[in-house]
């Protein structure tokens, strides 16, 4: 397992685009998933390497697949065909390595929130590993200093906002000391400080060599920190590459739109 903050491996420079050199974290193989009663599946035949490092942007519309996918990967479901491997392993050489190692951020920060305090919310994860009290103690005094927030240590975390919720996940995440983070929809119900916040957030589990998988619509703000996008419609991955190279390519069937292209006028919003 991970420290926190570990040195940055395989990297080459910062900043969006830089090469990860990493190796391959998680193989998805030919997963598919149909839910009884549904007339096409829910994902069809993904196919998907992501490696230790990368900073990956998953984007679909609503309904693409894009938080069953992530629950496929980080083992909360089973896929109905195909498998996830992790470190080269089959899951059944896995030993719930997949589940120690990746952290996940729900659109819902609330429904993540399982300590009275702040500090007995970011000890949960650790103390879950069976870490002793010292360790947990160390690992959660350094998370809640890396995420601004060590002032709120006692404070209830439903008292906390939005972004500072997700600041307060991210830190339990970094003292798990786990691999990997997905964050599902993490600029849902913010305003633009705690979008600035969030940001803040992904870069710093980023530059902590986290391997990070961001699930979104909403391009135009990940997309500087990203070095991938994959696309995801109706349960097919469309396309995958450099987050350029993939805009230019993008069919506006598939319900993304285009960040780099600019409304001129207000008039040009009217539609909305
Ligand atoms: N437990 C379930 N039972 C039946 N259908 C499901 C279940 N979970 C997901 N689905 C279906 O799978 C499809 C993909 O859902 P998913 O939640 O992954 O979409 P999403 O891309 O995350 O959408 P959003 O942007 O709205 O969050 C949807 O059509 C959804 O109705
Ligand atoms: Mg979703």
């Amino acid at each position: 397992m991970c420290n926190i903050l570990p040195p940055r491996r395989g990297r080459k420079g910062k900043g969006r685009g830089r090469p990860v050199t990493g190796g391959v974290l998680f193989s998805v193989r030919n997963v598919s998933k149909t839910f009884p009663g549904a007339a096409a599946p829910a994902l069809s035949h993904v196919n998907l390497d992501i490696r230790e490092g990368e900073c990956l942007l998953i984007a679909g519309s609503n309904g693409s697949g894009k938080t069953l996918l992530m629950r496929i990967i980080a083992g909360l479901l089973e896929p109905g065909e195909g498998e996830v491997l992790f470190r080269g392993l089959p899951p059944d050489r896995q030993g719930g390595a997949i589940r120690r190692e990746t952290g996940l951020i729900f659109q819902d920060a609330d429904a993540q929130i399982v300590g009275e305090t702040v500090e007995e919310d970011a000890a949960f994860g650790p103390a879950n590993l069976g870490m002793s009290k010292a360790e947990i103690r160390e690992r959660v005094d350094s998370a809640l200093a890396a995420f601004g927030l060590e002032e709120k240590r006692l404070s209830p975390p439903r008292r906390l906002s939005g972004g500072e919720k997700r600041r307060l996940a991210a830190a339990g995440i970094l003292a798990m000391g786990c691999s990997t983070v997905i964050m599902d929809e993490p600029f849902a119900n913010l305003d633009w400080p705690g979008v600035v916040q969030t940001l803040e957030t992904i870069r710093g589990l980023r530059d902590a060599g986290k391997t990070v998988i961001i699930l979104t619509h909403e391009l135009e703000k990940t997309l500087a920190l990203a070095g991938r996008l994959v696309i995801l419609h109706r349960g097919l991955i469309r396309d995958d590459g450099e987050p350029a190279a993939v805009l230019d390519r993008l069919d506006a069937a598939w319900g993304v739109r285009d960040p780099r292209r600019n409304y001129a006028e207000v008039k040009d919003c009217s539609w909305l």
